[in-house]
């Protein structure tokens, strides 16, 4: 896709601007009314005809889901052909299943809701769990940038022999592609979650090392990364820290991850927070460029436009 601009919301200034430096097109701002009821007007400045990237950090989805929707149909009735949702973080992807009688499955009804409105998704390493590929999940044409590459350029700074440790099994596939690309060793523990803020992680016997970085795709509570760190300095690990993909940060996390010895952490800028240190936007402006992505509907290539 060859968009001719890139709409941003203003919560997600800096990310717009920066896909549209990448893309070599201009930023424009999405106006938001919030009326006195709660609800949103928004107000795109569109071209007619063409392609167009809408951009937002879908942290929080409860209350940016909606106003996205409504973008989206800004853009169309501005003429706009082709529109697509840059989201680097993807919410509600874990409940993939019902796990227990009477709940929703919510990843199927995200996919279905933004497969319609949009053409494209264009995220960073959705929470895959039982399925393996996006396309699986949107009627839409799905692209999902690796983080892999993105963790392993930091980890390499780490140093030789720096032990990358994902805590869980559902880490495995991409903790072994950071390792292979910044060319480290790895090892995978073993998570038992027993509540929101209760999990006991258990890791395999260790090789020699001083120092290891923890891996997660996400970090909510921050309870699987202590608990991870835990058992490393258990184990005789001086130096812990951690590199995490999306920096959900739920109250509470920092402390607990202080409080758990974890020196630094670091953060793809999916989600804003403090310790964002990986940009996205170049990843994000090359899978919006790619010609040949997965859906539901097209399983094959997808031409441009
Ligand atoms: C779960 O399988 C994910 O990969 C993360 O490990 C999990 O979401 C982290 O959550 P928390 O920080 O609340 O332990």
């Amino acid at each position: 896709m060859r968009p001719g601009a890139v709409h941003y919301f203003r919560d997600a200034a800096d990310l717009g601007r920066g896909l549209a430096r990448a893309l070599e097109v201009p930023a424009r701002a999405v106006a938001v009314h919030r009326f006195p009821d709660g609800e949103s007007r928004v107000t795109v400045d569109a071209q007619p005809g063409g392609s167009a990237v809408l951009v937002r950090r879908l942290d929080d989805p409860n209350a940016k889901l909606f106003e996205v929707l409504l973008a989206a149909d800004a853009l169309r009735r501005s003429g706009v052909r082709r529109v697509a949702l840059a989201a680097p973080y993807l919410p509600y992807m874990r409940q993939d299943r019902v796990f227990t009688p009477g709940e929703a499955v919510s990843q199927q009804v995200i996919g279905e809701t933004l497969g319609r409105a949009f053409d494209r998704v264009v995220t960073v390493e959705p929470h895959l769990h039982r399925i393996h590929d996006l396309g699986e999940v949107f009627d839409c044409a799905a692209v999902s940038v690796p983080a892999a590459p993105l963790l392993a350029d930091w980890c390499q700074q780490c140093g030789e022999g720096t032990l990358l440790v994902g805590p869980d099994e559902e880490s495995l596939p991409w903790t072994r592609a950071v390792a292979a690309a910044a060319g480290l060793p790895f090892v995978v523990g073993e998570k038992v979650r027993r509540g929101d803020r209760r999990v006991r992680v258990t890791l395999p016997e260790l090789p020699a090392g001083r120092r290891a970085v923890l891996l997660d795709d996400i970090a909510s509570t921050g309870v699987t990364l202590a608990a991870a760190a835990r058992a490393l300095r258990h184990a005789g690990v001086k130096k812990v820290d951690a590199a995490v993909v999306h920096a959900i940060f739920a109250r509470g996390a920092a402390t607990t991850l202080r409080r758990a010895g974890i020196a630094r952490v670091v953060s793809c800028d999916s989600v804003v927070h403090p310790t964002n240190a990986i940009a996205t936007a170049p990843s994000l402006a090359r899978a919006i460029r790619t010609r040949h992505v997965a859906s539901r509907r097209t399983s094959a290539a997808e031409g441009g436009g």
